[in-house]
């Protein structure tokens, strides 16, 4: 079937099999691709239509229609900045590979909510899979970011 979708802000048509995970053709577009092929390893996170998915766990017949984002397609986003900030000075960012589903998990959550409570926190750190950081540290980063990202907004609107 033929897809139309857009990727970074960018309008793609591909030739997919519905069923193949969108991994396949998205690998080919921005060069990212996991390892694990569960959704376990975050490497081929994407944001689609805003929520955090994997693309290894996403069928290639979801991609039409849709709006998708990687990594490369956040800079200039200022809460994805915020995130940065705050992943590197906790010490998140030495987590290369699990890195966008670690962003885009604080992203979503923080998207909804800034000042996110403990139980929505507990919620989404559940769905750390990664070993590379403890639910802890993503915890505190995505506090960190969120005081900033709001502190910010607060200083726009006055
Ligand atoms: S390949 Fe590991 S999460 Fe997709």
């Amino acid at each position: 079937m033929q897809v139309e979708f857009w990727f970074n802000g960018q309008r793609r048509s591909l030739s997919v099999i519905p069923d193949v995970p969108a991994q396949e053709y998205l690998g080919e577009i921005h060069g990212r691709r996991g390892t694990c092929g569960d959704g376990s390893c975050l490497q081929c996170a994407i944001l689609l239509g805003g929520r955090v998915v994997t693309a290894c766990s996403l069928p290639a017949y979801r991609l039409d229609g849709a709006e998708i984002v990687d990594l490369d397609g956040m800079h200039g986003d200022t809460l994805h900045h915020d995130i940065m900030r705050a992943f590197d000075k906790i010490g998140i960012s030495r987590c290369r590979a699990a890195l966008p589903g670690l962003v885009f998990l604080a992203y979503q959550l923080l998207s909804d909510n800034p000042l996110p409570g403990d139980e929505d926190l507990h919620e989404f750190s559940r769905h750390l899979t990664t070993r590379c950081v403890s639910r802890e540290e993503f915890e505190r980063a995505v506090r960190l970011a969120g005081r900033v990202h709001k502190r910010k907004l607060h200083e726009q609107s006055r």
